[in-house]
Parts: C-alpha cells; sequence; structure tokens
C-alpha cells in the first residue's frame, strides 16, 4: 500500500482485518523489514521464551499483532492511560501469555510493575501526548514519553534485544537518536507509510542491544 492512498484507507482495512487502530500497519512495516517479533510456530522460527513490552498499548492493535502472530508462545506485557478495546481481541487479552496495566508508564510503580515482567526481548513505545496544536509543547511531551520508554528499555531489554519508538519531529531529539546508538548495534529513524502524510511522526529504532544487563 501507498503512502498517498486516502488516511481512512488505513482504518477500514484495520476494521476488515479486525484492529481497532490503522496504527498496526506501522508495526507491521516495521516488523517486516527489521524482524522485530519473530515469526510464527512451525514457520521455522518463534522462541518460547520471547518476552515483549507494548507502551502505550490502546486500543490494541500492536498487542494484537503480537499476540497473534507469538500464537500462543511467548508472552507480551503492555500499558496505557486508557483500557484496551476488547471488540476484536476475542479473548487473546484475557490469555495467560498477556499483562495489561492500566496508569502511566512515566510512574515509578507502573514502571517497577513492567520492569518486574521482564527481561524483554523487544521494547515498543507507540505511546503520544494528547496534541495541544501547539507543536513546540507537543514535541516535547513525545520526547519525555520517548526518554522514559528507553530508560525502561535500557532497564529491562536482554543482549541482542531491539527497542522502537514514536517521537515528533521538531523538538531535540538528535540527543534521544545519540543514545539509542550507544546502547544499541544501530540505531535509526524510520518512517512507515501509514503515517499520514501531514503527520510530523517518525519511529526511531534501536536493533541489538549491545550489552547485558
Ligand atoms: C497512538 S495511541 C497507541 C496506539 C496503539 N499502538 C495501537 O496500535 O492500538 C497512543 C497511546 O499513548 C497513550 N499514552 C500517552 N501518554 C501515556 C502515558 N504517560 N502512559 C501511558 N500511556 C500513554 C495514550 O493513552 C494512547 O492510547
Amino acid at each position: 500500500m501507498r503512502s498517498y492512498e486516502k488516511p481512512d484507507t488505513w482504518s477500514l482495512r484495520a476494521q476488515r482485518e479486525g484492529y481497532p487502530a490503522r496504527s498496526v500497519y506501522k508495526l507491521k512495516e516495521m516488523d517486516e523489514k527489521f524482524r522485530l517479533v519473530p515469526s510464527p510456530a512451525g514457520a521455522g522460527g518463534t522462541k518460547p521464551g520471547f518476552r515483549a513490552l507494548d507502551l502505550g498499548a490502546a486500543p490494541g492493535s500492536w498487542s494484537l499483532y503480537t499476540l497473534r502472530k507469538l500464537a500462543g508462545t511467548g508472552f507480551l506485557a503492555a500499558a496505557d492511560l486508557s483500557p484496551l478495546s476488547r471488540r476484536y481481541d476475542r479473548g487473546l487479552f484475557d490469555g495467560e501469555n498477556f499483562f495489561f496495566v492500566q496508569g502511566d508508564i512515566t510512574a515509578p510503580e507502573i514502571r517497577k510493575t513492567l520492569e518486574e515482567k521482564g527481561p524483554y526481548r523487544l521494547v515498543m513505545c507507540d505511546a503520544a501526548p494528547l496534541t495541544t496544536g501547539n507543536r513546540q509543547v507537543d514535541t516535547l511531551r513525545s520526547l519525555e514519553l520517548a526518554e522514559t520508554a528507553l530508560d525502561c528499555a535500557e532497564s529491562t531489554l536482554e543482549k541482542g534485544g531491539n527497542f522502537v519508538v514514536k517521537i515528533f519531529q521538531g523538538g531535540d531529539t538528535a540527543a534521544l537518536l545519540a543514545k539509542i546508538r550507544g546502547l544499541f548495534d544501530s540505531g535509526r529513524a524510520f518512517k512507515p507509510a501509514a503515517c499520514r502524510g501531514e503527520s510530523f511522526e517518525v519511529y526511531y529504532l534501536g536493533l541489538g542491544r549491545n550489552s547485558q544487563l
């Protein structure tokens, strides 16, 4: 699918394919390009011990995508200020390999709860602040969330693990990318096709955590 297609093409496709949000196609594209979530069992690769963390998970498309791909193996922990949508999950959010906590990912008690569920092989963060329309304020809040996610990744990702975080462009994001490059074998920015044309969001990826916890 190409980026010039209307944004609601993605939303309609998400509904059709049983996801509560179009954002699933951003993760799907990054997964296909950077191999973030292991292949399903039988297709040569799901590691039973694979554990992932989804920060800013509601309404739940990234979590659903991950759980569907893991097909009952592995484990996913997720957190959001808002509850997950139960419209499409068909019981997956009740499974033993899933844990969700409703709360603020910047709050120490939520961080502690999530850290206790680790260590993880993948930490992903699609959290976004409620936008105010003031780009300076919005980018600063986005940066704070991304820094929280990176702190969390630093303390919970096992060696070789991967990190994905959404960031609003325009703020002082260079230091964040530099820190990612220091913690991972490689760090880069990537803008999936499903990001709306006018959107100033981009994803930073850290691939291959370079040290033991
Ligand atoms: C774009 S949505 C995430 C969509 C999700 N990846 C999906 O596929 O369904 C951004 C989410 O970030 C969450 N969020 C923003 N600030 C947060 C915070 N401090 N703690 C937890 N969640 C937060 C919002 O509640 C919102 O649900």
